[in-house]
């Protein structure tokens, strides 16, 4: 069935891998997207499927609402994703990522579009339950001195805020990603905290870094490919008008449940294969490093962040197979191809 999809902040990881795949998999749906830079959409320009606009979704609210009029399901995925920027410029995430986004809601709610909403795996916070689920787990989010919460608790009041328009005829998707990794992620750039672990740890090696693992590196996390996070959200638009409508959606791999200690040792055994950049590898030390001194004192971390995915399953017929070390020797050929 034809389809048109308007994503806002298209340029994003997220909205960069989901355009790969709709080209590839849906030969009758159309992409709208906006987005300042186009890097990560590159390759699609010119597709005849795709028509990217580039603009500051800030600016340019005449063309946003015109696209919301013309699709049928709307991804606003503009949002800064780094918890180092949570720390250190709490308000951004709030204007961009709250304020802005909430405009768009309202347009969907206005003229009756799906819209599907990222929430976050974050939104979860410190809860020590085992596994997370969608209907039953609490939010548990730290003091306002620990601005690292700002991200998960904007996204966690735009999902209320999302379900609450729904009661009123509102038709909706919120998907929560737990730590997509993929070749489109992050830019390896010389910066401590510039992106999130994965990238940080590749771009550590690169530069003749070493590896930091805050805290101890003992935290855990489930990361999860992106092309099949995507292939999530594909289904979801598929199912928009059905299974997908009002429900809410871990995307996340249970079994890729690694510490970040292990995800450093992993990378570091992984580039060694690579012969140009063996000897940067073999060089490289691991070594731990207070939370504070790496983001500042306004951080907290979360323990154990595994999604119950059984929504996903049931109601999409997703189940996630790509193991973290096969992710992790797809980054890293995309990265250190030359
Ligand atoms: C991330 C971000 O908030 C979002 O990208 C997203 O919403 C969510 O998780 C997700 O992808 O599900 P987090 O998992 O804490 O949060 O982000 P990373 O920056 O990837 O850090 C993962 C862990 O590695 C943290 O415990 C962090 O302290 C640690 N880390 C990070 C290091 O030990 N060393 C580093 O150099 C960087």
């Amino acid at each position: 069935m034809t389809k048109k999809i308007l994503i806002l902040g298209v340029g994003g990881f997220i909205g960069g891998t989901l355009v790969g795949s709709i080209l590839e998999q849906k030969p009758d749906w159309e992409i709208y997207g906006m987005d300042l830079s186009h890097d990560k959409v590159q390759e699609f320009i010119g597709h005849e499927r795709f028509h990217f606009t580039q603009g500051n979704i800030i600016e340019q609210e005449d063309w946003i609402k015109e696209h919301i009029e013309k699709c049928d399901v709307i991804f606003p995925l503009v949002a800064i994703a780094n918890p180092a920027v949570y720390v250190s410029n709490p308000l951004l995430i709030f204007e961009l990522g709250f304020e802005e986004n909430l405009k768009i809601i309202r347009w969907c709610v206005e003229h009756k579009k799906h819209v599907v909403f990222p929430s976050t795996s974050e939104v979860y916070g410190m809860n020590d339950d085992d596994e997370f689920c969608e209907e039953t787990s609490n939010f548990v989010t730290g003091p306002v001195n620990k601005t690292r919460w700002i991200y998960a608790t904007s996204k966690q009041l735009l999902g209320r805020i999302i379900y609450a328009y729904g009661e009123q005829g509102l038709n909706y998707t919120l998907f929560r990603p737990f730590n997509w990794i993929g070749e489109k992620l992050d830019n390896i750039i010389d910066k401590p905290g510039g992106s999130r672990v994965l990238t940080q740890f590749i771009s550590n090696v690169i530069h003749g870094k070493d590896i930091q693992l805050v805290g101890g590196g003992l935290q855990k996390r489930c990361f999860t490919d992106s092309s099949e996070g995507v292939d999530a959200l594909v289904r979801i638009i598929d199912r928009a008008d059905s299974e997908a409508n009002r429900r809410v959606f871990n995307i996340g791999n249970p079994e890729n449940n690694y510490s970040i200690k292990e995800l450093a040792e992993m990378t570091l055994e992984e580039i060694k294969k690579f012969p140009a950049y063996a000897e940067k590898a073999n060089k490289c030390k691991i070594v731990d490093i207070d939370s504070a001194e790496y983001y500042g004192s306004g951080y907290q971390d979360v323990k154990s962040r595994v999604p119950a995915i059984r929504n996903a399953k049931e109601l999409l017929g997703w189940e996630p197979k790509i193991t973290l070390r096969e992710s992790v020797q797809k980054i890293l050929a995309y990265h250190l191809k030359d």
